[in-house]
């Protein structure tokens, strides 16, 4: 079922819990997320990245691709379609495209103008009747060519774009898009409180989920984080297997090279890393 992520996200806060979003890049991805959500009976949102939106041929593509496969593989779990870090003119091609929700990455903005596309961003969600997240403070990394520093937001801009009636929060809390480094000092707590303090029921986003330590995402989840994006850690187990079937010459063995067998470790290991994900966020069985 696709639906708006707004009630799997309040249930989410309410029982303590974090539902899972995963970046899709392929068919094979895609598949792998929504089966295993399925086998978990655990809600599901599918983020895509403009970037990952333009590989897969545009977001109408994506869109119909999603939509098709829940019904042909009986998929009854609630799954958002949802841009990820979108910029204005991609939040408005999203909607025009059929997806459930948007991301809007107004954090490199002056707050004024953050403030101002997000309220009207949510005027046409609203219409729409689906979910919108915005983001104050940037994340750290390298996502699709775009670098964050990592800073911590500020809680009183957190405040104000929380109350313009956004349906979820990504504030950066010392988190990081891929690996984190050896040096680095973790989550900050403190600035998650103060921002929990602030926003109140507003579910808030943990962006950066690869790698971080299961306790933090624990103690993150109970300071209010109900949405863990991971990316880099499904396309991490993807690229792992499948370098392990093409090192052990499975693929000069019979019809090895078969496309449908080639890709199929490497769906299975985002199949195991999806699984781990949810099983840590808390979300299995809560469908
Ligand atoms: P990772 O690639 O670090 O898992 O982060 C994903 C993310 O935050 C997508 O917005």
């Amino acid at each position: 079922m696709l639906v708006s992520a707004k009630e799997m996200l309040t249930k989410a806060k309410a029982g303590h819990y974090a539902v899972g979003q995963f970046n899709i890049n392929n068919l094979e991805w895609t598949k792998a997320v929504l089966t295993t959500a399925e086998e978990l009976k655990s809600p599901v949102i599918l983020g895509v990245s403009e970037g990952a939106g333009k590989y897969m041929c545009g977001f109408k593509t994506v869109a119909d691709m999603v939509k098709a496969m829940i019904e042909s593989l009986g998929i009854t779990v609630p799954v958002a379609l949802h841009l990820d870090h979108g910029t204005y003119e991609g939040c408005l091609k999203c909607i025009e495209a059929g997806f459930s929700s948007i991301m809007f990455d107004g954090s490199h903005y002056p707050i004024e103008e953050n403030v101002a596309k997000t309220t009207e961003l949510i005027k046409i969600t609203r219409e729409k009747g689906m979910s919108i997240e915005a983001e104050v403070g940037s994340i750290g990394g390298e996502e699709d060519g775009v670098i964050g520093m990592g800073e911590c937001a500020d809680p009183d801009e957190c405040k104000m774009i929380a109350d313009l009636g956004v349906t979820m929060l990504a504030a950066g809390i010392g988190n990081i898009h891929g690996k984190y480094p050896e040096n680095w000092p973790g989550l900050s707590f403190e600035t998650l409180d103060a921002i929990r303090q602030k926003t109140g029921a507003m579910p808030l986003v943990l962006h950066g989920g690869t790698g971080i330590p299961a306790d933090m995402i624990k103690k993150a989840i109970s300071l209010g984080v109900s949405k863990i994006n991971v990316n880099t850690e499904c396309q991490i187990s993807f690229a792992e297997a499948t370098r392990k079937y093409i090192e052990e010459g499975k693929d000069l063995v019979g019809k090895g090279f078969d496309p449908r067998k080639l890709l199929a470790p490497g769906t299975e290991a985002i199949k195991a890393t999806v699984k781990e994900k949810m099983e840590l966020f808390g979300s299995v069985g809560k469908a």
